[in-house]
């Protein structure tokens, strides 16, 4: 029998789990589904971890109703053990940071945590600590961190309960989505997990519906269509149905009035007029259209009326009741009762590291092109040369003063924007430190994660001894002078939690945090 890849898992994104993963999620939920509503007790048995032993905690940071009871109501189905944390009543609030928080319960047998935090990135940080937690006190499985919605970030087991319900409806079929998202796309992490999570289908097509205040962050739009998605954006749902390509899945979320500033408040009910279902839109809906929310609405002020309860667009409550099923067997995956016969791919998660230095040969026979500072020609020492290549000279400026802050080149020498002698128009950057001795590894990696493009000279005896030329590498970490900028991220060094920022590199020049995953250039995440 082969090794249970989920057991232990963590559950931070939704692409932490592989579509196929999902897949057989899905798979598992469909059978347990049907086995309740055929009332097949015995065959539930197959599905329980039955193990009271078996410690999963809540820790919600936010209010909270159907994710949490969802997965109360799944841990007592699994006759397991479930802790819910008093947060008001606990040691957060004498400063305790959350790894230690953390630690603790981990320490006391419980292996699933639930977690809900204002906070983004809590549980991938949790995740890492937890690990070395297991290590340093021989725990046999490390603890498992469930997301149960951070910030705005994402809500990855709220995407798997919607992914169920919209492959339910379509009879399974994978091939093609046209969903409306509307509502609040700016604050709606059930909406930023769905910028991946809808890979799930072939072809899909995504119409956004908010107002600008409102609207999807630039970054998810970009990389839904990286995805390959077709995103067409409207203000209003009136403005949407003024033309006639409309989706048949509507899919609506609530103002989050309360992670919202107060100038945004007073306009709150035109903004919530835009995104609010009438009866007078009745008439322009494609037949068989399901509307679906995450839930909760507001009661004064829904975006879904209540005179639509009992129509055929309710897609809602049965999106709601697979809510349990579908953490029933993610506990059960976690907990390694299921799982044990999946045979396909579990790529989440990974990134390659790729080589970032590469050494330039020296040509000897060519003339030594001979480096200057100022007036005399260097002969020991290094230049970095091709700083910013072809940007603006304001930029290269600044940029050469952060280099030399990050790394310390305080010593002898000089720096200068000049252009380059095959190509004239490029402008570039240059700093010269005669007499300084060559770079140590780490000193090379930290400048190619700042100065990512140019090259370092390394000169003795007047002469370059060895060139490296320097790319963007494809992690950034260990490094005390990176931070991340999302002031709502756990890393972020106001929260005070002590958390080795680290960066992935998405593309040539982007970086996210690994926690929050807010997209960086590389030059924001210096401090
Ligand atoms: C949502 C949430 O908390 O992200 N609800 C949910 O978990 N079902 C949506 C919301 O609060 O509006």
């Amino acid at each position: 029998m082969g090794e249970n890849r989920f057991r232990g898992r963590s559950l931070a994104v939704i692409n932490d789990f592989s579509l196929e993963e999902r897949l057989y999620l899905f798979e598992k939920t469909k059978e347990l589904k049907s086995l309740f509503r055929e009332g097949k007790k015995e065959e539930l048995k197959r599905f329980r971890i039955d193990d009271s032993d078996f410690g999963v905690y809540e820790v919600f940071l936010e209010s909270s109703t159907r994710t949490k009871e969802s997965f109360k109501n799944a841990a007592e189905f699994h006759r397991i053990k479930i802790s819910n944390l008093d947060v008001g009543a606990s040691s957060i609030n004498k400063k305790e940071s959350y790894a230690d928080t953390f630690n603790t319960l981990a320490g006391y047998n419980n292996l699933v945590f639930i977690v809900r935090s204002k906070l983004e990135g809590v549980c991938r940080w949790m995740e890492i600590n937890g690990k070395a937690f297991a290590e340093r006190n021989n725990l046999a499985v490390p603890p498992s961190f469930i997301n149960a919605g951070d910030g705005k970030h994402e809500h990855p087991t709220q995407e798997l309960l919607d992914e169920y319900t919209f492959l339910e409806r379509n009879n399974w079929n994978r091939d093609s989505i046209h969903l409306a998202l509307i509502g609040d796309l700016y604050h709606g992490r059930t909406v930023h997990s769905k910028v991946q999570g809808l890979k799930i289908f072939n072809s899909v097509q995504v119409d956004l519906i908010a107002p600008p205040e409102l609207a999807l962050p630039s970054h998810y739009t970009r990389e839904m269509k990286a995805n390959g998605y077709k995103v067409r954006t409207f203000d209003s749902i009136e403005t949407y149905l003024r033309q006639n390509k409309i989706a048949d899945k509507w899919y609506f979320t609530r103002p989050q009035l309360e992670r919202m500033g107060d100038d945004i408040l007073k306009i709150a009910d035109s903004l919530r007029a835009k995104i609010s279902f009438r009866q007078e839109f009745m008439q322009y809906l494609p037949e068989g259209t399901i509307f679906y929310h995450p839930l909760p609405r507001h009661k004064e002020h829904p975006t879904i009326p209540t005179f639509l309860d009992s129509t055929s667009l309710n897609g809602w409550e049965e999106q709601s009741i697979n809510g349990k099923l579908i953490r029933i067997v993610l506990l059960g995956l976690t907990a390694g009762k299921l799982g044990d016969d999946f045979r396909g791919e579990s790529e989440g998660g990974k990134h390659p590291d790729e080589p970032f230095i590469e050494e330039v040969a020296i040509d000897n026979n060519r003339s030594v092109k001979k480096y200057t500072e100022g007036v005399n020609p260097i002969s020991h020492g290094i230049v970095i040369d091709h700083i910013c290549r072809g940007e603006d000279k304001k930029e290269i400026r600044a940029h050469i003063g952060r280099i030399i802050r990050v790394m310390e080149l305080y010593g002898k020498g000089g720096e200068w924007i000049t252009t380059s002698r095959e190509n004239p128009d490029a402008t570039k950057g240059i700093i010269f430190r005669p007499d300084r001795e060559a770079l140590t590894c780490s000193q090379i990696n930290k400048l190619a994660a700042i100065a990512p493009g140019a090259t370092v000279n390394i000169i003795a005896d007047s002469k370059v001894i060895k060139k490296l030329r320097l790319h963007m590498p494809s992690r950034v970490y260990n490094l005390d002078s990176i931070s991340c900028k999302n002031n709502n991220c756990i890393s972020h060094p106001a929260h005070g939690e002590n958390i080795p920022a680290e960066f992935l590199k998405i593309s040539e020049n982007t970086f996210v945090c690994r926690y929050c995953e807010k997209v960086h250039t590389f030059k924001e995440i210096w401090k």
